[in-house]
Formats: structure tokens, sequence, C-alpha cells
């Protein structure tokens, strides 16, 4: 029997759709801030394979999702590439910032397997260990938005520095991007290897650019790494998460050749339905904030995301990352909406 989730991702319309939740494992669980508290730094958490696998299993003990995503961050990359990264209580990752070409010598894709081995470790536990109708999320951050910490330095409202230099030396930024799409590449390839069965880009901050910068560093790049990983594993599905980049949805799918789209809670369903579900599967969208405040609200959004998707082939999601403010008990309450669909 083929799992729910991968026959949805396989263009399946499916009646009781599949689901997940971006950001699953985390702080809105107390057994997953009991476990953490005993690590101090975040990276060595997530490169205890231990420790991971006991937090990737968490949410679905709770409640069952169909599938599991690894637990990592998208920042092992630029730590794997000899940026230090920081992740500090309260202020979130601090990196030493690559600002231009002369910063780059300081990068090296040379240790990355080796630095990574603990994620691959985890990758494989995990597929021995997940139930035998859940599938294994492994995941990368995209290029583009891996870059904005790694030249910001730190999360950014607009990512003045990044996107300045995109423009002022295009050749120089996209040795950059031309080394991050080498190194996911690699890495997600290298997670499949170890029983990854479907991988997913978080493209977080696609939507803070112009077209013609999306084109050359969202579509290009994410094409490059579909291509890549697919010369390899053909039938491992990719998921894009182009968050923010409205009409431009469309266009992602149709360039870079994703089997799925996760999409933010500002596309409206409808249009979904008409532009994108004809395309590839899709996966979405329900406000993290409607999950948060929960009740009637929540209910309502969700019958109407599930009305208009679930014609199609569709997997049931959150917009962006569950927030650590998360009532668990409303998590509750969504998973009991989607199995009672299609008469809840
Ligand atoms: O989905 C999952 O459950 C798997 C684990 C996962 C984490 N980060 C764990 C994490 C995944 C898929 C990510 C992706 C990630 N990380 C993204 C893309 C998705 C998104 O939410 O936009 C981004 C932009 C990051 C970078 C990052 N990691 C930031 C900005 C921060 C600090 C802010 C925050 O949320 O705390 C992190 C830390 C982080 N990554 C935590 C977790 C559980 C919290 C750290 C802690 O427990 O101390």
């Amino acid at each position: 029997m083929t799992k729910h989730f991968l026959r949805a991702l396989n263009g399946e319309t499916l009646s009781r759709p599949p689901f997940w939740l971006m950001r699953q494992a985390g702080r809105y669980l107390p057994e997953y801030r009991a476990l953490r508290s005993g690590t101090k730094n975040f990276l060595d958490f997530c490169y205890t394979p231990d420790l991971a696998v006991e937090v990737t299993l968490q949410p679905l003990r709770r409640y069952g999702m169909d599938a599991a995503i690894l637990f990592s961050d998208i920042l092992v990359i630029p730590d794997a590439l000899g940026q230090k990264v920081d992740f500090r209580v309260g202020e979130g990752p601090a990196l030493e910032p690559i600002r231009n070409t002369a910063d780059l010598a300081r990068l090296s894709i040379d240790g990355l397997h080796e630095h990574l081995a603990p994620v691959y470790e985890t990758v494989k536990r995990l597929s021995n260990e997940i139930p035998k109708e859940t599938a294994l999320i492994g995941f990368a951050g995209s290029p583009w938005t891996v870059a904005t910490y790694m030249v910001e330095g730190h999360g950014s409202k607009d990512y003045a520095a990044c996107r300045t230099w995109a423009y002022s030396d295009p050749d120089g930024f996209g040795q950059l991007i031309d080394l991050l799409v080498e190194a996911t590449s690699s890495y997600l390839i290298a997670q499949v290897d170890h029983g990854a069965e479907v991988v997913q880009l978080f493209d977080t901050w696609a939507g803070v650019l112009s077209p013609s910068q999306f084109e050359k560093w969202v579509l290009e790049p994410t094409a490059k790494i579909v291509k890549n990983i697919k010369a390899v594993h053909p039938d491992v599905p990719v998921i894009g998460f182009p968050r923010g980049v409205g009409l431009m949805y469309r266009t992602f799918v149709e360039w870079t050749g994703v089997d799925g789209v996760s999409l933010d809670h500002s596309v409206p369903t409808s249009w979904v339905a008409d532009h994108l579900q004809p395309l590839c599967t899709v996966q979405g969208n329900l406000d993290n904030m409607a999950l948060i405040a929960g009740g009637e609200r929540m209910e309502v959004e969700m019958q109407r995301i599930l009305q208009n998707l679930t014609g199609g082939p569709f997997i049931f999601n959150l917009g962006h990352g569950i927030l650590p403010q998360t009532p668990p008990e409303h998590v509750q309450r969504l998973v009991e909406i989607i199995h009672e669909w299609p008469n809840s």
C-alpha cells in the first residue's frame, strides 16, 4: 500500500486529504521544551541524532500526521560551509556576514558531508522508526533564503544588504548562489540516500524580490536543484515553498518542475483550484494566526480551504510554520476537523 501522503504528491485526489504542519516539532509542545532545555546550543541539539529523532516523533505521537519532517534547521548549510552560526535566545540566528567576493573565500564545500553526517544518521534512524503509514520529509532552505541570513548575518525585515549586493554585483552574489545550489542539491540527495521519501525547499523570503530578481535568484536556482535531485532520484517528489510570491506561484510551478507547491495564507484557494492544481499537488494554507485563535473562525477558514481544494491533489497544511504560542489543543481540533471531513 502506498502511503496516503505520497499518493497525494503523486497527483491523486483523495477523499480524506493527508496533512502535516510546517514546523510541527517545536516550542508549542511542552515535551519539546523539556528536551530542548537540556542542550544550550540549538545546532548541537540538531546534530544529536537521539534528540533529533525523538523531537521529530513527538508531534506524530500526539496527532498522527501523515508525514514526519526531519528535525534540523535550514542554517546547517552555512554552518557546514564554514560560516559560524549561533542561535541566541530571544534573538534568533546570528552569523558573521558574508558581504562580498573576498568574504566568499571563508566558505568551502569540502567538509559538507562530514559536517552533516549526524543529520544523515537522524534521517536513517527515522526511516526505520516512524509508523509504516507515515512518509518521511527531508528539507533544506532555498539558496535565496539561506543567502539572506548569510549576507545580513541575522533575520531582517527588508534584506537590504542582500538585495543590494544582488543588484550591484550579480556575478559575485551569483557565486554564493551557485555554491548554495551545489551544497543544497548534494545535501538533499544524501538525505534521500539515507531514507527521506520527499524533500521540501523552504523559500521563506522569496516574496521580497522584484520579478527580474525572482527569476535569477529563485526560479533558476530552484530549477537547477530539482534537476540535480531528479537526475539521481527521478521518483522522489520535491515540494517548493516560495512564500509570499502571489501570482508568481504559477510561474514558479511552470519553471521549476516541482511536484508540489506549498501555499502561504495570502493565496486565494479558488484561484489555486483553477490555476495551480491542474499543474501539480498543492499544500496549505491555513493562516498560522487562525490556529492560535482557534474556535469558530479557525473552523470557517479550514472549511473554505477543504471545500476549494479537495477536488484535486491536495495536502492540508499551514501557510507558514506553527508558532510557539499555539495551544496544542487547537492543533487537536484541527486534526479532528480533517478526519471528520467531508462530514465536518
Ligand atoms: O518543521 C519542523 O518541525 C522541522 C524543523 C525546522 C526548524 N526550522 C526547527 C527550528 C524547520 C523545517 C525549520 C526551517 C527554518 N528555519 C526556516 C524556514 C521555514 C520558516 O519557518 O520560515 C527558517 C527561515 C529557519 C531559520 C530559523 N531557525 C530562525 C529564523 C530561527 C529562530 C526563530 C525561531 O523560530 O525560533 C530558527 C530556530 C529554530 N528552528 C527553532 C526550531 C524548533 C527554535 C529554536 C529553539 O528551540 O531554541
